[in-house]
Formats: structure tokens, sequence, C-alpha cells
């Protein structure tokens, strides 16, 4: 396949200038190697996930995660547009109710009046669709037991009773602005009930980007803190499990059939692999979302001096390009995009 017969020749020892062939060549200076760079990751390539609490008037920090927050509405509003004027693509929205609102079944998530949906019109009136908004479609943010989906009289989560909240949550987050929705549950079935549940509703354009292989992973540590999670013990029997690979094909499988727009591969770098095998046999966009235990890796590991900060965000992002995203969710998404206009 590679031709490699001056190569050959040159082993041969016959030639006294050895090497010839000599890749170093297009890495001598940096307007050579961005030349050949075979892949860039563009701002238009990125979405931002954004937490948005209910009852704060001002930005609360989340220690696990430095340098990103939990939103009041101002200052959500404020980060859209500075997304908007970096040039990322989307925002992705995770509410974060008052404690006392959350209950067994996630009302705060179907009620109009809940974070979500109140942040969602607020993003809306403030950017239109200058920005693709997308909202998280669970119910873990919501729930006081802190699992995605609702529990059965023996505390495990039920998949079907799940579903029909889901297909409720989908049409109250379409109503209030969202253009596509992240069911991010791992329920079975949660694509096709949500597909049905928006056309039912007439919400035919919104669009689904399936979670389609999200494992069980220790990675979202953070986000427990940034979300005011109450999840005693874990996800494991719905999220998969971090061993199969060939599984994720049949969830990819799945999803196809009951209509996602996109596919997603989440935790990102522990599973390039997965998301280089889906990259390679779908026809559609593929994501993968950077998550918040990538993100604390980084910046704790720079906050200690252990590696430049810029570069190892640039050369995580790359892997995911690399792998075969054409999208990638990431907290970097609008210093990213920054940075990337100011380089041009
Ligand atoms: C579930 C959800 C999670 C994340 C996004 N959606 C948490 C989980 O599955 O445990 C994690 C995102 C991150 O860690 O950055 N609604």
């Amino acid at each position: 396949m590679v031709a490699l017969s001056g190569v050959d020749a040159e082993f041969s020892g016959a030639s006294g200038t050895f090497p010839t062939v000599r890749p170093r060549r297009l890495r001598t200076t940096p307007a050579m190697r961005r030349m050949v760079a075979e892949h860039r990751t563009h701002p238009a390539d990125l979405i931002l996930p954004a937490f948005v609490r209910e009852g704060v008037d001002a930005p609360v920090p989340i220690s696990s995660m430095p340098g990103v927050v939990q939103h009041s509405l101002d200052s959500l509003r404020a980060a859209a547009v500075e997304a908007v004027e970096a040039g990322v693509s989307g925002l992705m929205l995770f509410g974060v109710p008052e404690d006392e609102k959350k209950d067994a079944v996630g009302t705060p998530g179907t009620d109009p009046d809940g974070i979500l949906q109140v942040a969602l019109r607020a993003v809306r009136a403030e950017v239109g669709d200058e920005l693709v908004l997308m909202a998280d479609t669970c119910l873990d943010e919501v729930t006081d037991h802190g699992h995605c989906g609702v529990l059965d009289s023996e505390g495990r989560v039920d998949n079907d009773a799940t579903l029909a909240r889901y297909g409720e949550m989908a049409v109250v987050q379409a109503e209030a602005g969202a253009r596509v929705l992240g069911p991010s549950g791992m329920m079975d079935g949660q694509i096709g009930v949500i597909r049905r549940a928006l056309d039912a509703a007439g919400h035919q354009d919104v669009a689904l980007l399936a979670y389609t292989a999200k494992y069980t992973s220790a990675f979202y540590g953070p986000f427990r803190e940034a979300v005011n999670s109450s999840l005693r013990g874990d996800r494991s029997t719905y999220q998969q499990d971090p061993p199969n690979a060939r599984e994720a094909l049949r969830e990819l499988a799945l999803d196809l059939a009951e209509g996602a727009d996109m596919v997603m591969v989440k935790p990102g770098l522990p599973y390039l692999d997965v998301l280089r095998t889906i990259a390679d046999r779908v026809t559609v966009p593929v994501a993968a979302y950077q998550i918040s235990g990538e993100y604390a890796m980084v910046e704790v590991a720079a906050e200690r001096g252990l590696l430049d900060r810029e570069r190892a965000i640039d050369e995580t992002l790359t892997a995911f390009k690399r792998a075969g995203a054409d999208l990638v969710l990431t907290y970097w998404a609008t210093e990213f995009a920054r940075r990337s206009r100011e380089r041009l």
C-alpha cells in the first residue's frame, strides 16, 4: 500500500546520501506544519455545555471544575453572547433546580417554569438562532434520588415509566425553544419514544443528538457537583460497561433505526476507539463529549504546573477530530474558539 521502494534502495547501503526520504522536511516551520495538518478544529465544530442554577443572581463557581460555573440567568445570557462572538456553534444546557423542588419523578423537568425551560427561553431571547440551542433530556438533574429515570417499588430504574417522562420533557423543552435534544439517560427506546412525542406535538424539526455510546464512568465525578446531584450508587444498570466496544454498535443500530439525527460517544478520551469505529460506519454527524473529569484533569494538572494548559487542550481536541468526530462538546469551547480566531 505505502510505497517504500525508495527506502528499500537506500537500505541497500549503495547510496552515500541516506536518508533521502525525510519526513522531517514537512515539520520544519509552524507554517509548514499548519499547511500539512490532516485535521483542524474549527470553532463551528464546538458545542459549549453550560449549567444554569435556579435562584441565584450571580454565577456560582464549581470547585471541582476550575473555571466553570453554575450560571445565573444573566451570566448565562452573557456566556451565550460570548460563545456566538467566538464562533461556537451550539450550547447544551443543563438545569439545576432548587433542591427542595426535586422529587421522585423530576417535576422541574416538565414544569414550563422549571429552570431549564426558563433558561432556554432566556437564551433564545438573547441570541435567537445564532447558537444551536440544545437541552439535556434527562431526569438526574431534577430527581431527588439523582438517577436518570424514575424508580420502581424496589428502587430500580424503571425503563418504560422513564420513557413516558422523557416524552413529556422533550415536548416541554421543544416548546421552550430547544432546537436539539440530548437524551442522556441510556434508557432502551428513548430515541424512538422522544421522536414520536415530539412529532405528535408538532415538533418535527427538533433534532435528536443521541448519546449512543455513553459509558458508566468515574470521569463524570465533577459533574455531580455541577448539578448538585444527590446520587448514591452508580448508573451501571443503564449506562454501558467500559469493557464493551461491540455493544456500542448495537446501541448505534437502535438509535439510527429509532430516528437519531446525530450520534455521540461519551466520555471522550478514554473511548476514542469507540468514536473511530462509529465514525467509520455512519452517515450522520458524530459528536464526542469531553466530560467534566477530562476537563478537571487538565485544569488541575496545569494549576500544579505539570503541563502546558493550552497545548494540552489543543491536543485533546485534535484527538477527537483525528478519531473522526465532527462535533465536540467541551467546556473549553468559547476559550478555544477565541484562541483559534486570534491565530488566524
Ligand atoms: C446525565 C448526564 C451526565 C453528564 C451529562 N449528562 C452525568 C452522568 O451520566 O452521570 C456528564 C457530563 C460531564 O461529566 O461533563 N444527565
